[in-house]
């Protein structure tokens, strides 16, 4: 059995009401000049972005704001973000929304922190490494990404038409306010996204070549289980409190290292980078672009251990095993494709909005494979003739 680590430092406040504490927790942690980062909008229509001012005001703590995050977050921002931080001696950056905008934040914090001053874009270029960051607190506003407890943060370089992800324990929240009643304005559509990428953070981690721990498998199948049913309920019902509370939570677990431990690998991961490689092109949604490869991918590598598929069957859609493991692996699959179809979620590029042409087709495998550097995937090995051949099979 390999050796995983379990590090989770952030402290996590959930339940109603737990934005007003931010001022208050800002303050014993020590911060005395803060940036206040958030998205395009949303955060000032349901208020949240008032609250959180009066919080800091009543705390005596000075704050500086900066808006205008998107989805898909996007390098010139941050670098605004930097030269902010730096200029103004920002000691402590507060998060107040979705995955975009903590995963912008996170981006912040490193350069913020960087002492040589240089390009923010370096680190998610794997061209150079961070010596620390300045830290960083969260409001959450959408239950997807888990970015609120994780090690990783997604940029999209504009410029170079690259979205790249970064990993260091530096950037793991110091905090996160989890109110679930925060995310009852979310549309359909992104509760959609947030229930797939929530699900596929734990589901690539499952699928994963050899041992695991079998509580790992039953919490992840839990998990799994659990968010596809409040899922569909939370869309039913937007502010059913329980509803949004489990995807929350569950949004958090699912990507806090939690459902890895015992693995003898992370995971698997090829469904996520060739996501990024669709949103980085086609900027689109992260969750939808999940759920649009993922069966074609499950097609794909399904002969190397259809037992894997099978047990997950079982357990999410009560399915009976007819002896014919390969027949039933394939079901599983189905089910799995039925379930996001359930949820308004494409299943092929097109549903998508996308339909590249054969050339963008090329250059969705090359970057995905970091121009013939790198292959993706545990559970089969992708070279990138895969790449490219899962893209096409997916249209
Ligand atoms: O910008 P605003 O106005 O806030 O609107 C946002 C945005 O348009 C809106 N929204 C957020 N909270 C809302 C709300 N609308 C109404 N009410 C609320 N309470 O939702 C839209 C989507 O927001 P976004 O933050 O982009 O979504 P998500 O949380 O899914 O984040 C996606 C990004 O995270 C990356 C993805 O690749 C993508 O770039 N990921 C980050 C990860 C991480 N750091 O660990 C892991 C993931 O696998 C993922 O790659
Ligand atoms: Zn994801």
């Amino acid at each position: 059995m390999a050796i995983t680590e379990y590090y989770t430092p952030t402290h996590v406040y959930f339940g109603k009401g737990v934005e007003d504490k931010a001022g208050e927790i800002l303050k014993k942690r020590g911060a005395t000049k803060v940036l206040v980062h958030f998205g395009g909008g949303s955060v000032k229509k349901s208020g949240l972005l008032n609250k959180v001012e009066n919080s800091l005001e009543e705390n005596g703590i000075s704050y500086i704001e900066l808006g205008g995050v998107v989805p898909n977050p996007r390098i010139s921002l941050v670098r605004e973000g930097v030269e902010i931080g730096r200029r103004e001696g920002v000691d402590y950056v507060l998060a107040v929304g979705g995955g975009s905008v903590v995963d912008s934040a996170k981006a912040i914090c490193y350069g913020i922190f960087d002492k040589e001053k240089g390009d923010t874009w370096d680190y998610y270029a794997y061209t150079r490494v961070p010596e620390g960051a300045t830290p960083l607190g969260v409001i959450l506003t959408l239950s997807a990404t888990g970015s609120e407890m994780s090690d990783s943060s997604v940029i999209t370089n504009e410029e170079k038409g690259l979205k790249r992800g970064y990993n260091s324990n530096f950037v793991r929240p110091a905090f996160s306010l989890l109110n679930p009643e925060l995310t009852y304005t979310v549309s359909p559509y992104q509760t959609s996204c947030g229930t797939a990428d929530i699900m596929m953070h734990t589901i690539e981690r499952y699928f994963h070549a050899g041992d695991t721990l079998e509580l790992t498998d039953r919490l992840s199948l839990a998990l799994v289980k659990e968010v596809m049913e409040a899922g569909i309920l939370a869309l039913e019902e937007p502010d059913n409190y329980d509803a949004r509370a489990n995807l929350m939570w569950a949004g958090s677990l699912s990507h806090n290292g939690l459902m890895q431990v015992g693995n003898a690998v992370r995971g698997d991961w090829a469904c996520h980078q060739l996501e990024h490689e669709l949103s980085g092109m086609f900027d689109v949604a992260h969750g939808a672009g999940l759920a649009a490869i993922w069966a074609t991918w499950a097609r794909y590598v399904v002969a190397e251990n259809p037992s894997r598929f099978v047990k997950m069957g079982v357990y999410l859609f009560d399915m009976e095993e007819s002896g014919d493991k390969m027949a039933d692996a394939l079901k599983a699959i189905d089910y799995m494709e039925n379930y996001f179809k359930e949820i308004n979620m494409p299943t092929n590029l097109r549903e998508l909005g996308i339909d590249p042409t054969e050339e963008e087709y090329r250059k969705l495998a090359e970057s995905a494979s970091y121009f013939g550097k790198r292959t993706l995937g545990s559970f089969k090995t992708l070279t990138p003739e895969d790449m490219y051949n899962i893209f096409k099979a997916a249209r």
